[in-house]
């Protein structure tokens, strides 16, 4: 294609040169636009990525000129992960394979020296890529192969290959016993039994503690208050949360933090059944609070009711959670961006600033008191859905922080948008599970 004068330089716009009498068989120009960002970068790798799988090229040397606007530690790690993630495919179901290749790739940016800090990052990268990689798998499996009790057998073997982390599995009875009916309720009519899974990571010396619970939905049909068939194709992805705890521990005894770590999980189905729970039933909650459930497809916070209790009798010094919780965090924000809301404004400010180090994009919301007599119901403590039509992000993160004990430093991250790709965010993206959360929850760790 001709490139008129003003295209030159343009995000998007590339040349392929093909050169005579050298070792390079190739040169890709890349069009970064003004100037270089962590954006454009990703998208090089993309471009780069479907270029070498045209070429079947096997060493590619990435040259990003000298620019004074990131830094090179950004600059290697931004290219590094997107050139990881750029490469991953979900082929196991496809009985014809088609295969990434290898390849060699060497980054040379200008201005930059070769020391041990570049490695050290690089290394980083190839962990967090492969958390990141774990849940993208764990997240595209289809929810007749992902159920609650295949989360808690992927949660043993994590253990198991492991000498510092342990894992505990309540099953329906042991929940029963310790009253977790909000949890409960959502997985009555499913034939598939629910699994409450914690995980823990102990170092041999720490001083913080931080709980991560996952929303563990395997398939979220909404019950009886069953949803349209167009919004349940993509409804295997409501454990994404859940995916992103597990690609978390997958690695994190490798990365040595010296902070312990709680996952929680409690999974399970939700589907409709003469044994479903039905609108209007009530449920005692393990902090005894009650709860109208007024609209089964609001499951997702009935879940993490009973996990939130949970993880607040363990003493965090932070407790987190991701989930998919609501569709109007992807209208508020749109698909790539996830809602944070949290009752600390110093833990949402550290949580945006290493989702950014991270790669990952986040905007805070409030929890505002103003909204929380939308929750108040007529014959219980609260009703799991709004009256208002409007702001149901901030509801349900009013109705999370319900469950969250007393002066407990805490975070609510809703990624119903970027947890899953309908369609490519970018080039450097597939279509499917993103495995959103895994990079900002190890930065995390890593800093505290
Ligand atoms: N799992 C959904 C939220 C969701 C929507 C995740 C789109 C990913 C993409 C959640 O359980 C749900 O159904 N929420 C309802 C809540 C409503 C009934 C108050 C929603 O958002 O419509
Ligand atoms: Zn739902
Ligand atoms: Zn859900």
């Amino acid at each position: 294609k001709k490139i008129e004068k003003n295209e030159i330089g343009k995000i998007g716009t590339q040349l392929i040169l093909k050169t005579k009498k050298s070792e390079i068989g190739h040169i890709l120009l890349v069009g970064m636009g003004e100037s270089v960002n962590v954006d454009n970068l990703q998208g090089l790798c993309g471009v780069v990525t479907q270029n070498t799988e045209l070429l079947k090229a096997e060493k590619i040397i990435i040259h990003i000129p000298k620019n004074k606007k990131i830094p090179n530690k950004t600059i290697i790690y931004t290219l590094a992960s997107a050139l990881r993630s750029a490469d991953y495919k979900f082929v196991k179901y496809k009985t014809k394979n088609n295969k990434t290749n290898e390849k060699t790739i060497v980054l040379a940016v200008d201005g930059m020296t070769v020391s041990e800090n570049m490695q050290a990052v690089l290394k980083l990268v190839d962990k967090i890529s492969e958390g990141t990689s774990e849940a993208r798998d764990l997240v595209n499996l289809p929810s007749n192969i992902l159920n609650p009790k295949y989360l808690a057998q992927k949660a043993s073997e994590i253990a198991q290959n492991s000498t510092r982390i342990k894992v505990k599995i309540l099953d329906s009875e042991q929940c029963k016993k310790k009253q977790m009916n909000a949890y409960l309720a959502v997985s009555q009519g499913s034939a598939e039994d629910p699994y409450f899974i914690h995980l823990s990571y102990k170092p041999k010396k720490s001083n913080k503690k931080i709980v991560i619970i996952g929303k563990g939905i395997t398939f979220d049909s909404g019950g009886l208050s069953l949803k349209p068939s167009k919004s349940m194709e993509a409804m295997k992805c409501d454990m994404a949360g859940a995916a992103a705890v597990l690609g978390v521990f997958s690695v994190i005894e490798e990365l040595h933090p010296e902070v312990e770590v709680h996952g929680i999980i409690a999974a399970a189905e939700n589907m409709p059944s003469s044994r479903a729970v039905k609108p209007g039933d009530i449920v005692v909650a393990s902090n005894k609070k009650t709860i109208e459930i007024l609209n089964t497809d609001a499951e997702g916070r009935l879940t993490l009711a009973d996990a939130l209790v949970y993880g607040s009798k363990l003493k965090p010094d932070v407790m987190l959670d991701l989930a998919t919780l609501t569709g109007a965090a992807v209208v508020a924000l749109g698909e790539e961006i996830a809602a944070i809301m949290s009752n600390d404004a110093k833990l949402a400010e550290n949580i945006l600033k290493v989702a950014k180090e991270a790669g990952e994009k986040m905007w805070q919301l409030p929890l505002e008191e103003k909204y929380r007599i939308l929750l108040d119901s007529e014959v219980a403590d609260l009703r799991n859905i709004s009256k208002s039509s409007y702001g149901g992000t901030l509801t349900a993160g009013l109705f999370l922080q319900e469950f969250v004990g007393k002066d407990l430093k805490w975070a609510h991250i809703d990624i119903a948008g970027p947890d899953f790709a309908e369609r490519p965010f970018s080039v450097y993206t597939g279509i499917g599970a993103t495995g959103y959360g895994v990079s900002t929850v190890l930065h995390l760790i890593l800093k505290y």
